[in-house]
């Protein structure tokens, strides 16, 4: 019997993470199913993408589109021509796309008008927030794709609220599984957990860790002064960490980097997966617009402020884990201060029992079998 053969696309940091779970549960299962490893190129810097690779034991990519950066059209677009010709070339049975970047928008429309069944990881999330792009990009996938593997029971009902996976009429979309798979991110989590060896320069004292990369803080010169004056008056009461990403990088005035310095804060190149999980494992809160960073620092049981109105998480708001502090400066450094001196004792499990990918491949093989 031939195998099957499964397309496993990734191109932005996220998606290396969550693909690691599945790339190392597909080649448990060598012998049924060929991986073929797809790279879009949306994350081109080595810090953001081959660091993964090496850490993480992805299979290495046997295509790279090399699409990088470039307007939401020009991205989406490139990967999109680049995408057809290796689908239409390798013809494979399923194809696994991860999150809400252009990247998974691209696949989805490649793959679902070639008929090639898509398994969205981490779908059903909503922001409820049309402007932001990752939005609109789990909105498209999640109604192409045939296995929706949600993290949480929240993000199954979401899905149902918008008829996926449940006959609403008997033109319903009743050709798709929506599955409670709990969050592949655990997985990972627990995987790297094993071995936190890797050395990471860190204060002996408590400390702070800030990420921020999302377009509306990043590209809107208010919202990203309102924070990093948060993030600096927070740094006078407490050494604050902060790996930039590149699109902060390009974003932050000279005199903002300046403020940032001088308030004790320490800049650094964004961080490989395990040095930033160490770092986390060892803060004492993190402050991040990252949902993936959201969730690393829930299962690593620290507290954190979210720079947004909104998250896709909204469950560790609820439980008190985390809070949101929107763009408000003082926001930011009370919430910070508050989590710091009373930090929640209860971290409940939320995302599932850290074997998410196996139910996943599980899901696709016995679909063909
Ligand atoms: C993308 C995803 C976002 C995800 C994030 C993780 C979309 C719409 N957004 O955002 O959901 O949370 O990845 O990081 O897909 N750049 C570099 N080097 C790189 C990558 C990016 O310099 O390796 C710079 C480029 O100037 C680029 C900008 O960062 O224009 C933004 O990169 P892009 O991939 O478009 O979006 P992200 O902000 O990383």
């Amino acid at each position: 019997m031939s195998k099957l053969k499964v397309a496993n696309l990734v191109g932005a940091r996220p998606q290396f993470i969550k693909a690691s779970a599945i790339s190392r549960v597909l080649r448990r299962h060598a012998d049924e199913v060929e991986e073929i490893l797809i790279h879009s190129g949306q994350h081109y810097d080595s810090s953001m993408s081959d660091v993964f690779f090496d850490e993480l034991e992805i299979t290495p990519p046997k295509y790279h589109l090399e699409v990088g950066s470039g307007t939401h059209g020009e991205q989406t677009a490139n990967i999109l021509v680049a995408l057809e010709k290796v689908l239409l070339a390798e013809k494979p049975d399923a194809i696994v796309v991860y999150g809400d970047t252009n990247t998974t928008l691209a696949g989805g429309i490649v793959a679902a008008k070639l008929n090639i069944p898509i398994a969205h990881v981490e779908a059903g999330l909503r922001s409820f927030n049309l402007r932001m792009p990752e939005e609109i990009n789990r909105k498209a996938i999640d109604h192409l794709s045939k296995w929706l593997f949600c993290p949480t029971q929240r993000a199954v009902d979401l899905l149902h609220d918008e008829g996926i996976g449940r006959r609403i009429s008997d033109k319903g979309n009743s050709q798709s599984y929506v599955l409670n798979t709990g969050d592949v991110m655990l997985d990972v989590a627990n995987w790297a957990s094993n071995d936190l060896s890797v050395e990471v320069e860190r204060p002996d004292s408590t400390y702070v860790v800030f990420t921020l990369h999302r377009d509306f803080n990043t590209d809107n010169p208010e919202r990203l002064s309102r924070i990093l004056e948060g993030v600096a008056s927070l740094s006078n009461e407490t050494p604050v960490i902060f790996p930039v990403h590149p699109r902060t990088a390009k974003a932050m005035t000279e005199h903002q980097e300046q403020m940032l310095i001088d308030a004790g804060c320490d800049l650094r190149s964004p961080l490989a997966y395990k040095s930033l999980m160490k770092l986390v494992k060892h803060s004492s809160l993190v402050i991040t617009d990252s949902g993936g960073l959201q969730k690393e620092a829930y299962f690593l049981q620290k507290p954190v402020v979210i720079p947004r109105a909104e998250t896709e998480w909204m469950e560790m708001v609820d439980i008190g884990c985390a809070a949101l502090a929107d763009d408000d400066s003082s926001a930011i450094v009370s919430k910070s201060m508050s989590f710091i001196h009373q930090p929640p004792t209860e971290f409940p499990s939320l995302y599932g029992d850290g074997r998410s990918a196996d139910i996943m491949v599980s899901s696709i093989l016995s679909y063909f079998s």
